[in-house]
């Protein structure tokens, strides 16, 4: 058993909140020089906080977040099953946070929640500030499940959510790209494995089911949290225009993604668009500094991006996946 953190005597800078900001002392420093302390940090108040900000240690390159990312006692995650394009940046388990166009905003998430099999722990590397915007704003799940109607909490938990995508028709990742492979069997396997319901249409087409949790419970602080991805896959995530052209396109069984309730009930546009209003009220927003790293508890803590404006380079890795209890 380690000896309770003297954060006083800690030979580090330590502001408590959400996120958690750790610098060091002195410029110069490096994070491999401190490390045993922010071990021991982070084992103690990680899952207090829900995240931490690391900021103005020298020497931070790719290898270096990389190193430092696998050094918490868990193998880096290859990125699987994923909603959004991303690429591999050198080293294993380390890739670029998301392609998805700068001038769009990225709702508040926890990391893979659309699926019964997630990583606790998530990592991102700012190597380069946007000149404007580009933040990643987080927010504490536990506040977003205390805030959200008990009476929503109370149907999302009983009835879960099925979250139904569609690949192959050109309006979202292509199938290839999603499960990392040229091979329909590979692809079978891999949703069979997982519990994901699969349909092969026309045109090289598939059709993916899955039941996930709409809440769930840390497996050691035991804190329930909002758990689930419907504000982003539901048809109401788009603006009017798109979904009228999606629709009259594809119609609603062709949408790219799309989200139900567990029974294949629609979900009401209205509900999410209270959900939002929740994430939005507890969004945390602060500047990205070049070198700094931040460390989230996925299922504390939820995260997001901020529009923006000329280049910007965060990546990301992921650690310690974790199953759904009950998976069906
Ligand atoms: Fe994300």
């Amino acid at each position: 058993m380690n000896q309770p953190i003297d954060l006083a005597h800690l030979p580090l800078r330590v502001e408590a909140g959400l996120p958690l900001r750790v610098s060091p002392m002195q410029a110069g420093q490096t994070l491999a020089q401190h490390l045993p302390a922010l071990q021991q940090l982070v084992h103690e108040r990680l899952e207090v906080e829900g995240g931490m900000l690391f900021s103005g240690f020298a020497g931070i390159d790719v290898a270096a977040f990389q190193g430092f990312a696998g050094a918490f006692g868990h193998p880096l995650l290859s990125y699987e099953f994923g909603s959004t394009p991303r690429s591999k940046v050198g080293a294993g388990g380390v890739y670029t946070s998301t392609e998805f166009p700068a001038h769009r905003a990225i709702p508040l998430h926890n990391e893979q929640a659309y699926t019964t099999e997630w990583p606790m722990r998530i990592w991102f590397y700012c190597a380069q500030a946007a000149e404007q915007g580009g933040e990643t704003p987080i927010a504490d799940s536990r506040e977003v499940y205390r805030r959200i109607d008990p009476a929503i909490r109370q149907r999302f938990a009983d009835q879960q959510l099925l979250y139904v995508r569609n690949y192959g028709n050109g309006l979202d990742l292509p199938w290839q790209q999603v499960f990392n492979t040229d091979e329909r069997q590979a692809v079978e396997r891999y949703c069979r494995d997982k519990g994901i319901q699969f349909e092969w249409l026309d045109g090289d087409e598939l059709r993916t089911r899955q039941r996930c949790q709409g809440v769930a419970q840390h497996p050691r602080t035991g804190d329930w949290v909002w758990f689930n991805q419907a504000h982003l896959f539901h048809l109401s995530a788009l603006d009017a225009e798109t979904q009228e052209i999606l629709i009259d396109s594809v119609g609603l069984e062709g949408l790219p993604r799309n989200v139900y309730y567990g029974d294949g009930t629609p979900i009401e546009a209205s509900l999410l668009d209270e959900v939002r209003g929740v994430l939005d009220e507890c969004a945390i927003r602060f500047p990205w500094h070049s070198g700094d790293i931040l460390m989230l508890d996925n299922m504390l803590t939820a995260h997001a991006r901020a529009p923006f404006k000329g280049p910007r380079k965060v990546v990301v890795a992921m650690a310690e996946g974790r199953t759904a209890e009950g998976r069906r």
